[in-house]
């Protein structure tokens, strides 16, 4: 059986049973092979921009015997693919903007699929960016796995706008996750957006956007002190 870290757990833990998956930026294809050996998908789309990465992940699914329920992409994101041949969409390991590319590529706007999004960089704006064009957050939660912490979403397409605000934007919905991961993820946040405030506080620049980042900083805090006293 393939084992997964826990960030990759979290990922396989969000793709609802039974599904036709799409594992966007697969590389090794490790998720997309124990998806399909645990059963929880049924077939699988690998996609990869490079050669090379879905050259391992054609690997991994012969050393398992898995080729025949999968089918290898090459390409950009979802290219090569039509949104009725797939149920739940994977994009993990890639940065907010990217993901935000991928889907603004597809247009997949369709309220019964589902996207499990586990992005590594520039989160707060992935948060923002979704709800911008009608996504919304379902489920979410963090997960640790090498000293890091890492967020994972399942989000779906509502078709209403809206423009979320900075708190929720930076925390999303970890508050409501009791794990100790999302202390650490939430901690984590409460320090870099001090930190934006203490650099801001520092060049002398702005002085109502310093004490707009300080103060989201509190805001983060409390929300960690709530989770602390919940246990
Ligand atoms: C850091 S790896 C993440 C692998 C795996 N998803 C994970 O989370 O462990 C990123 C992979 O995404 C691929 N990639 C980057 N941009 C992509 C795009 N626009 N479309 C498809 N694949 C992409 C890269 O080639 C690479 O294999």
């Amino acid at each position: 059986m393939i084992v997964l870290d826990d960030r990759l757990a979290a990922v396989e833990e969000m793709v609802r049973p039974g599904v036709r998956v799409a594992d966007v930026g697969t590389d090794h294809g490790y998720l997309i092979a124990s998806l399909l050996q645990s059963g929880k998908a049924v077939f699988g789309y690998a996609c990869d921009i490079h050669r090379q990465p879905l050259e391992k992940a054609a690997e991994t699914l012969e050393k398992y015997g898995l080729t025949q329920r999968v089918q290898l992409l090459l390409g950009d994101g979802l290219k090569g693919l039509a949104s009725q041949q797939v149920d739940d969409v994977i994009i993990a390991g890639m940065g907010g903007d990217m993901i935000l590319h991928i889907l603004d590529e597809a247009r997949w706007e369709i309220p019964t699929q589902r996207f499990i999004l586990q992005p590594m960089t520039k989160v707060h704006e992935l948060r923002a960016g979704l709800y911008q064009r009608g996504y919304e957050i379902l489920q979410e939660r963090a997960a640790q796995a090498k000293g890091f912490v890492y967020t994972v979403m399942q989000v779906r397409w509502s078709g209403e706008q809206k423009t979320v605000a900075d708190l929720f934007a930076r925390v999303g919905l970890l508050p409501q996750d009791p794990s100790p991961a999302a202390l650490a993820y939430l901690n984590r946040q409460a320090d870099s957006v001090r930190a934006i405030g203490a650099g801001l506080e520092k060049s002398n620049t702005n002085r109502d956007k310093t004490e707009k980042y300080y103060r989201l900083a509190e805001e983060i805090e409390e929300i960690c002190r709530k989770c602390e006293e919940k246990g």
